[in-house]
């Protein structure tokens, strides 16, 4: 068994390590006291090709193994999960999606701007009733000659007010999951308003939005993958995003990991540092081992993809674990810092509020424990 890295997958990670050193971690504090993190970070994204890996080349991507992508991923999330969030949207459920249902003239339409970073993409599938239990959506598009009339209301969506094309699920034909469709809505379309939602926990520089549908007119040829074949794209896209928010925890554990270590050397308290003290040692070595152990668990579930192995049930394990992992790390690296940690000066606090949201979106941990409960015992407890 190899655990190692090839030379390229090595070459990107220390890229988007030395990259996100220095165009994002001096920049995290005040993108979360402004709520808006500079956008020019997209295009500068784009530069390095982020926002094209895995995609094919003649779409104008960078191509690329998924494990090449997740190590980015973990980059970006120990930076900041705002910045992280814009990639694994756009990119991950949206481009790739795409990619992967997409005809050539949908991909021909959208894949080179996305890639590009001139245009970002949003995953539209939570509405306001309608969170864990996904294949009961309401939003509907009903048929008007050769197009398709979109009706309805979406909630919490990651680059929501940024995006200039919306994947969104809808309901062409009865209830439960094989009466919805996909349809990829050009965000300025007539019809379709947006809303960012303010006052958030955490992910503060992020847009996270709330849309509304009023009879947005698309053609049929913005159908994304066959009709009622809406569910499947959402969730094998959700497969995978699962990877990349694990991989993303991971690295926002990281961080917490490293910023503790510093200050504890550093920091003395009865005359020694306190990383003298055991019980400071202890907190640190639970935070090393749980981000370590998540890592493998995500590598796993990479790996998986890349040999084109099922990996469902690998990704939940891997997010479940990575995300109540950064959780928990935040919340030790806060005690490692004392006061200084409930102020914004210091990253942990921040880190903490971002981890948070990751046991949510993309599927809850409840969700996650129920996949694997439903692949261990073949009994659907939804
Ligand atoms: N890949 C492909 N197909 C799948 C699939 C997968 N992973 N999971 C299910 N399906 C298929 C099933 O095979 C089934 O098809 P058949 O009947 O033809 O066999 C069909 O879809 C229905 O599947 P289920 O019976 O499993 O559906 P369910 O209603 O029981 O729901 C669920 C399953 C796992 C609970 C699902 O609703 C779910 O994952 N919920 C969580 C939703 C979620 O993660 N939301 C995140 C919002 S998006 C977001 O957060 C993005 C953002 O902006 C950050």
């Amino acid at each position: 068994m190899d655990l190692g890295l090839s030379q390229e997958q090595e070459q990107l990670r220390d890229l988007a390590r030395d990259w996100v050193e220095r165009e994002v971690v001096p920049h995290v504090t005040e993108w979360d006291r402004a709520e808006q993190v500079d956008l020019k970070i997209v295009g500068k994204l784009a530069e390095l090709g982020f926002l094209g890996l895995g995609i094919a080349e003649e779409f104008g991507g960078s191509g690329g193994d998924f494990l090449s992508y997740i190590l980015m991923m973990e980059e970006l999330g120990r930076g900041d999960t705002s910045v992280r969030g814009i990639v694994s949207v756009s990119l991950g459920l949206v481009a790739k999606s795409i990619q992967a249902y997409g005809t050539d003239a949908q991909k021909r339409q959208w894949l080179p701007g996305m890639c590009a970073g001139e245009t970002l993409g949003c995953f539209g599938l939570t509405e306001p009733g309608t969170g864990s239990d996904a294949g009961s959506l309401t939003t509907r598009a009903v048929r008007d000659g050769d197009d398709w009339l979109i009706t309805g209301e979406k909630i919490f969506i990651t680059n929501g007010t940024w995006a200039g094309v919306v994947l969104v699920f809808a309901r062409t034909g009865g209830p439960g999951p094989k009466g919805i469709t996909a349809f990829l809505v050009p965000a300025d379309a007539p019809g379709l308003t947006r809303r960012e939602i303010k006052g958030k926990l955490g992910l503060r520089g992020q847009a996270t939005a709330e849309m509304t549908f009023e009879g947005v007119r698309v053609s049929d040829a913005n159908r994304l993958g066959r009709e009622g074949g809406g569910f499947k794209i959402a969730m094998s896209a959700l497969d995978k995003g699962r990877i990349a928010v694990a991989s993303g925890s991971v690295g926002l554990a990281r961080g917490c990991l490293e910023a503790a270590v510093a200050y504890a050397q550093e920091r003395t308290q009865f005359g020694k540092p306190i990383a003298s003290y055991q019980l400071v040692q202890e907190m640190l070595a639970d935070m090393a081992v749980e981000t370590d152990a998540a890592r493998l668990l995500v590598w796993r579930a990479a790996d998986l993809v890349d040999r084109g192995r099922p990996f469902g049930t690998e990704a939940s394990m891997a997010k479940l674990f990575a995300t109540e992992s950064a959780v928990k790390a935040s919340n030790q690296a806060i005690q490692v810092f004392g006061g200084y940690g409930y102020v914004d000066e210091f990253p942990v606090g921040k880190a903490m509020r971002d981890a948070r949201v990751t046991t949510l979106y993309e599927g809850t941990s409840q969700i996650q424990k129920l996949l694997i409960g439903r692949a261990l015992t073949g009994i659907n407890a939804f």
